[in-house]
């Protein structure tokens, strides 16, 4: 299982010792939500501050796009640094020409999908994809619980995936912690994302290695 902290958590006034400190927690990806206030109630930061954190860590910089219309910004993400960059279906792009400007940069593209959109939304374009992010929580807001009854979509999308031997990744993320992540690892999940649960812990070593540890099954 990889673990990827969401940098949503961190303490922005010392954004680049937050990633050295995940870098030295081992980490394995950093997830970076972006929102703008009108695909969801709520707004972060953009590619700048993504652009200014780049330096930090060779970590791989997983961005998560909560935004109405995600192409008319690949561009800038890839300009800042990002590995993988994943939009939502429900946004008002075209999924498929935003999957091949997000390859067209080199970099790796994946699906999200939020609680009320089965798992079948993404089938038209797995083909294209590196990865599929499962919402287990609404998504808006660090610290919400986790809805494990989205776990299921996980081994639709690898089945559909696998009947044309096409290997994809799966993503789970919201309310992701010690309690939850071994209903995660038996969904199939494979990289988990955590805010509250790495960024706010006491020791955030202790807790990568303690999800980790958890989600051996
Ligand atoms: C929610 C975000 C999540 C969130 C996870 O919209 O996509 O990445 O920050 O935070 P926790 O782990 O606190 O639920
Ligand atoms: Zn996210």
């Amino acid at each position: 299982m990889k673990i990827a902290p969401s940098f949503l958590s961190c303490d922005f006034s010392r954004l680049g010792e937050e990633l050295t400190r995940m870098d030295k927690a081992k980490a394995d990806w950093i997830h970076l939500d972006v929102m703008d206030g009108h695909f969801v109630p709520n707004i972060t930061f953009g590619a700048p501050v993504i652009k200014w954190a780049r330096p930090y860590t060779k970590l791989p910089f997983d961005v998560h796009l909560m935004i109405s219309e995600p192409h008319k910004y690949i561009s800038d993400f890839a300009d800042a640094g990002a590995d993988i960059i994943t939009f939502h279906v429900e946004s008002d792009s075209n999924i498929e020409q935003t999957i091949d400007l997000i390859t067209s940069f080199g970099l790796k593209a994946g699906l999200v999908i939020k609680p009320n959109t089965p798992a079948s939304a993404v089938f038209p374009y797995v083909k294209k994809l590196y990865m599929v992010l499962i919402m287990t929580v609404e998504p808006g807001f660090g610290g919400q619980s986790f809805m494990a009854d989205m776990l299921p979509k996980a081994r639709e999308i690898k089945q559909y995936a696998a009947s044309f031997g096409h290997d994809i990744l799966i993503e789970a993320d919201g309310g992701i912690n010690e309690q939850t992540i071994a209903q995660c690892a038996a969904a199939g999940i494979d990289i988990c994302v955590s805010g509250t649960g790495v960024f706010k812990a006491e020791d955030a070593a202790k807790a990568i290695a303690s999800l980790k540890e958890k989600s051996r099954i």
